[in-house]
């Protein structure tokens, strides 16, 4: 086999990777605790169950589970097998194939950093949460963004995102999320089964598993969940890229795949089962849209015996998951920096980490007294309307397009295993990009109708 960090691109020969001084994971678990840390966020735990919510319910969940198994897996694959063979951060990954690619890495980089932006003030909301919960305050969603409090929390965030990134791999991320990810399992499971004793509880189950297939006819559902899909698992977005420089060759890319996509969808076909029994059993409305969590959950926590420890637990869980999710896209930026500049890693997540609080007080202003808007909207609505729906299956085409196509066959084969590798290949080359496009085009079209 060839010296690891050499990769052929096809007509250019060889070219050299970065293999040098590179931090590994300690274990196999240690990395797939931080890739499901990745995943697992708010994306599972609050869009999801408000996507099937407006979406029909169970009739989501088909497409949803063909996006996670035929498209989003084969790239997940590609993504990690990549990251490993190449060793380098994203930008210098697409430079090595050819030196006008490295604006794809930044590009990435640059949605990435608004994504994280964001995110943070959500995940900021997440923790009030669970502190108001803890306390025993009352407090509404609209009293809280009505604040100037989500400032606070959005800046508590940044802080603890940036010091666990600046810590490095071994000491920083696999740290937080070999404890964080699985007291988070631990805490859902425990929820299922208090929300499965509830009279809603069938209700609940009905809502997320009967399969209307009227819906099915509706492209926008279709768009919907392969955006979900690929945004849950965090494919696409050079995070595997990025968490597969730091993996060792004993390590089996597709098996891990597995085991991390298995968790994922678990996990948010759990919160589902925690959050429509409860919804059910009180008489409120699934279809509420992205305020479900924050407004329709705690009427219903209000209202059941234990319901303060529920909500403590529920928010918690929702603010680590977000958490590790957060800490992993820094994580993508912080490598790339650290590597084009020779910066620091303390210095690089203290530069970036103060950047993402110079641009994501716009959004969290806007969830504010401030009430911050743009074009008419809400900055943080329209960030996540643009880079969240948008940025993502556009990064995905890029990444699929670009590394299944221009490096030679014959090195990917070595990654990937043989069974695997025709699946991943035609899957990375044709299929995820052409629908990929499909679902850019349908984003594109419902955004601006
Ligand atoms: N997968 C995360 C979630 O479900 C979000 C995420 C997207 C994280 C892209 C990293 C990269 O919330």
């Amino acid at each position: 086999m060839k010296e690891e960090g050499l990769i052929t691109v096809k007509g250019r020969g060889n070219r050299r990777g970065g293999v040098t001084g590179l931090e590994k994971w300690s274990s196999k678990w240690a990395f797939i605790l931080a890739a499901v840390g990745s995943a697992v966020g708010i994306g599972n735990i609050w869009r999801f169950p408000s996507v099937v919510g407006q979406n029909g319910g169970g009739a989501y969940l088909l497409p949803f589970l063909l996006a996670v198994f035929a498209f989003a897996i084969p790239l997940m694959i590609l993504e990690l097998s990549v990251g490993r063979r190449i060793k380098l951060d994203v930008v210098s990954a697409f430079g090595s194939i050819k030196c006008k690619f490295r604006a794809f890495g930044w590009l990435i980089c640059l949605v990435l950093f608004l994504l994280l932006s964001y995110y943070l003030v959500i995940t900021g909301w997440t923790l009030a949460f669970a502190f108001f919960s803890l306390i025993g305050a009352e407090m509404t969603f609209s009293s809280f963004v009505s604040s100037y409090q989500p400032v606070v929390f959005f800046v508590i965030c940044a802080l603890i995102t940036g010091s666990v990134v600046s810590l490095g791999v071994k000491k920083g991320i696999e740290r937080i999320t070999s404890i964080l990810v699985p007291f988070s399992m631990i805490i859902l499971v425990v929820m299922v089964v208090y929300c499965a004793t509830l009279s809603g509880f069938a209700d609940g189950l009905d809502y997320l598993f009967t399969p209307d297939p009227s819906v099915l006819g509706d492209p926008g559902l279709w768009s919907a969940a392969f955006g979900q899909a690929f945004f849950s698992l965090s494919v696409g977005m050079g995070v595997m890229l990025t968490y597969g420089m730091y993996l060792g060759r004993e390590v089996s890319v597709p098996r891990s795949c597995l085991a991390i996509t298995l968790a994922d969808v678990s996990v948010a076909l759990m919160a589902g089962l925690v959050i429509f029994p409860l919804v059910f059993t009180f008489g409120l409305q699934p279809a509420m849209g992205a305020e479900l969590a924050f407004t329709v959950l705690p009427q219903a926590f209000d209202l059941i015996p234990l319901g303060q420890a529920l909500a403590v637990a529920f928010f918690l869980l929702l603010f680590f998951a977000a958490l590790t999710s957060a800490i992993s896209m820094l994580e993508v930026n912080v490598t790339t920096i650290m590597k084009e500049t020779s910066m620091t890693r303390e210095r690089t997540s203290l530069f970036l980490t103060a950047g993402t609080l110079v641009v994501g007080i716009f959004p969290c202003l806007s969830y504010t007294g401030a009430g911050l808007q743009l074009f008419g909207g809400r900055i943080l609505d329209l960030m996540d309307n643009t880079v969240g729906t948008l940025g993502l299956p556009i990064t995905a085409i890029i990444i699929s397009l670009v590394f299944s196509w221009c490096i030679e066959k014959r090195e990917l084969a070595a990654e990937i295993p043989g069974r695997w590798f025709p699946v991943v290949l035609f899957t990375t080359r044709y299929l995820a990009p052409g629908i990929l496009v499909m679902v850019t085009v349908i984003s594109i079209l419902q955004f601006l109708l």
